[in-house]
């Protein structure tokens, strides 16, 4: 049996990782600005991770639901504590689209509207109805058509007014900052708006931190910059640091209804072990102020390079767009500087680096960087 061959790849073969480098099967080093999409959120292979995780299967890799795991309590009130939500509740699942199809479940079970309003070159992920919300036809078959879905301009906040005024919508699917999109941040003052706007008509507001959460933005959640809270959170990539796993963070509107939302494998022991494991090591290594930091530092020095059209971004979530094809650009930072970047669409290249990216690992960035681009 051969793999489904559905993912354009680069030939390299990562073998191994350390901090916030990578190595292929010849031993060759490349400097991590891409975390495996967002991934790696405390560095590869971080050895208190690595121990926390193998001590955990050692013991117990896996029990279902249907018992006590007071793993899943310990997570719940360290995530609480870190992120500032400490009344909100915790449900965990397994990957980013699962995250937010339990998002926009919960919201219509609680208002029983149907309809969800998200925004232009939005992306959620691929199951049903993360695929719908997501801003790309192409990711939805005819069997996903029944959702009903409609799609507004990011910041227009007369736009988002005018869909809920209708009061058929059951919620508003926002991401922090848009990461497929080419790194799109959302105006502080729209999303104070778009709280306002959801309160006054009774519409779940669901922010999806997936990309943007998890102290990549130099804050703990990209929407704390505008100082709201929504009213479902949804996490997951740097979350468990590589182990699939993902969560919802639940306001105390919403009432647990045992039965209306479950999951084999979501919240499993190892999975939290892996979880808690990445919290600790954020809060003593303070990894939300080094994203903050190291971020601010990679975003003023790249405003200075010649031949990018714009750069944006909060924290270690950058874009630089140009006016051409970035193909070439990304190659050969990747084959001959040794660099893995991210991309968003043709001409977007995106920096999501592990958030332990030290100031002299960013210059060295800088310095691969300029050389690709003479
Ligand atoms: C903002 C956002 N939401 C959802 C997802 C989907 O996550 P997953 O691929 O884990 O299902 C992604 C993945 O890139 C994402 O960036």
């Amino acid at each position: 049996m051969e793999f489904f061959d559905v993912y354009p790849r680069f030939q390299v073969n990562v073998v191994k990782g350390k901090g916030c480098y990578v190595y292929d099967d010849k031993g060759q080093e490349y400097l991590d600005l891409y975390g495996g999409h967002a991934v790696i959120s405390v560095g590869h292979a971080h050895p208190a991770y690595v121990k926390a995780i193998s001590d955990q299967v050692a013991k117990l890799g896996f029990y279902s639901n249907s018992v006590i795991n007071t793993l899943q309590d310990d997570l719940s009130h360290l995530l609480g504590k870190t992120c500032g939500y400490e009344d909100y509740s915790l449900f965990l699942v397994n990957s980013g689209a699962e995250s937010n199809e339990n998002a926009i479940k919960l919201a219509s079970f609680h208002n029983g509207r149907k309809k969800v309003l998200a925004f232009h070159k939005s992306f959620h992920g691929r199951t049903t109805a993360a695929a719908r919300v997501t801003d790309n036809p192409n990711y939805s078959p005819a069997a996903y058509m029944g959702f009903d879905v409609a799609f507004v301009d990011l910041n227009d906040i007369e736009a988002v007014r005018k869909e809920l005024a209708t009061g058929e919508y059951s919620s508003v699917i926002i991401e922090g900052i848009q990461g497929v999109g080419g790194i799109q941040v959302p105006q502080d003052q729209f999303m104070r708006d778009l709280r306002e706007e959801c309160t006054k008509t009774g519409t779940v507001l669901i922010l999806d931190e997936i990309q943007s959460g998890y102290g990549r933005s130099g804050k703990f959640f990209a929407h704390q910059y505008a100082g709201i809270k929504p009213d479902l959170i949804c996490v997951a990539k740097g979350i468990g640091n590589g182990l699939p796993m993902s969560g919802l963070l639940v306001s105390p509107i919403f009432k647990a209804v045992a039965g209306q939302l479950g999951t084999t494998f979501g919240g499993n022991h190892l999975a939290c072990a892996a979880a808690i494991s990445v919290l600790n090591i954020m809060n003593e290594e303070k990894l939300v102020e080094n994203a903050a930091e190291v971020g601010a530092y990679l975003l003023s020095e790249l405003k200075g390079f010649k031949g990018i059209k714009e750069v944006r971004g909060r924290g270690l979530m950058i874009g630089m767009e140009f006016e051409q094809p970035i193909k070439e650009i990304r190659s050969n930072l990747l084959y001959e500087q040794k660099v893995f970047t991210g991309v968003a669409g043709q001409y977007t290249i995106r920096l999501l680096p592990p958030l332990c990216l030290t100031k002299a690992q960013a210059s060295d960035f800088l310095e691969r960087f300029q050389k690709v681009l003479k």
